[in-house]
């Protein structure tokens, strides 16, 4: 008998839409391998419009309404003026996916999508930090009282595993700190302004490919890297910290002047995220630093991304995420996916 899984989806911006491409690419092998169909029952939208039905959506015609004018047809039967809550409610699906905007102010209103989610028996998939920064703890214990799975590889490094390599490979390890370059905007700018450009420039252009916040300070105020901190901060270092308890120091006011005297004193001049335990509890910090040339955070080009953990067991591991387009994060959420069916279906 071939299972059936339902999804629904919250928020269809780039993430969403990468990942049902990959989905429908996919969809044979799923078949094959796991035994499983799946299809999508709910996608809920702010100002594009949201669709709903049980019986699943059609895809195909959902992708090319999307790709034709940007938002949901008003002509489309399975179209609905329901809100996000509803949808997810009224959507019958197994799993949630939650990818809404980062709201970083409080996790809001992703951490309510989630916890609908649980409370009605399903499974969730989060792409969005906020949650996981502002408030995983909670949601650990709601999803473990629900017999449920909260996964979320895509927080930090998009696909690039940091989650799954500490969970599932390296049993009995602890992380007892780590440093990482984790925001893809301001490496980028840093490197271009020691290129000549302007932070305008380099801003739009950052946006232009896909990788900058649609809020610019959610990156060069240190916003965004402060929520991957916390994050990691939460999961990997049992951690109850939220985004404003991240010492932050952005990058608005570091000068081209500063990164030419950096680089010829042989420094290049980097964003850092940090954590660690102090007295007990976690610590973490984000803030510019100057890096020797020779070092391997000195290397981490563009858009490219590095993390180092600090272990008990097994020393120093860093993970290299090289040069991510949105496919990365597309498979982010498709490897929660796959390991969702490993692990609770059938
Ligand atoms: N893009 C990446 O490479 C990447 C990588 C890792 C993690 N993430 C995270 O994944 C999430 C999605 O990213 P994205 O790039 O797809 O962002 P995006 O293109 O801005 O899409 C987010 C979508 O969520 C919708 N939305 C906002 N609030 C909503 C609500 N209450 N109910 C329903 N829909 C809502 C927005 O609708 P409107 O269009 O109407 O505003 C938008 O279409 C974000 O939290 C992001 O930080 C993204």
């Amino acid at each position: 008998m071939i299972q059936q899984v339902s999804l629904c989806i919250a928020g269809f911006g780039s993430a969403s839409k990468a990942f049902c491409h990959m989905l429908m690419q996919q969809h044979q092998r799923i078949l094959k391998d796991y035994n499983t169909d799946i299809r999508i029952t709910g996608i809920a939208g702010r100002s594009k419009g949201s669709l709903l039905d049980p019986g699943g959506i059609n895809l195909v015609r959902a992708m090319e309404e999307m790709t034709a004018s940007g938002s949901f047809s008003r002509d489309n039967p399975q179209y609905s003026t329901h809100d996000t809550l509803h949808i997810i409610e009224g959507s019958d699906a197994n799993v949630l996916l939650e990818l809404t905007t980062l709201s970083i102010l409080d996790g809001q209103p992703a951490i309510s999508h989630i916890e609908t989610a649980l409370l009605k028996g399903m499974h969730v998939i989060t792409a969005n930090k906020g949650p996981i920064a502002w408030d995983y703890s909670r949601l650990k214990k709601l999803a473990e009282a629900q017999n449920r799975l909260l996964l979320h590889e895509t927080v930090v490094m998009d696909g690039t595993p940091v989650f799954n390599l500490v969970n599932e490979t390296l049993p009995g390890c602890q992380v007892l700190s780590f440093k990482g370059i984790l925001n893809s905007t301001t490496n980028f700018i840093l490197e271009e302004l020691e290129n000549g450009s302007s932070y305008d420039e380099t801003i739009k252009e950052a946006q232009r490919r896909g990788f900058a916040e649609a809020d610019p300070s959610l990156d060069v105020d240190g916003w965004d890297a402060a929520a991957k901190t916390s994050a990691l901060l939460n999961t990997l270092m049992n951690g109850q910290i939220t985004p404003p308890d991240i010492e932050r120091t952005g990058i608005t006011h570091i000068t081209p002047e500063e990164i030419k005297k950096a680089r010829d004193q042989g420094f290049k001049i980097k964003l850092l995220c940090e954590g660690w335990f102090e007295n007990g509890h976690v610590m973490g910090r984000v803030h510019p630093v100057w890096i020797r040339m020779n070092d391997i955070f000195s290397t981490i080009d563009a858009t490219t991304s590095l993390l180092c953990l600090q272990t008990d067991l097994m020393g120093e591991i860093c993970v290299v995420e090289r040069h991510p387009e949105i496919e990365q994060t597309a498979y982010g959420i498709f490897s929660d996916l796959l390991t969702l069916l490993k692990k609770k279906y059938p």
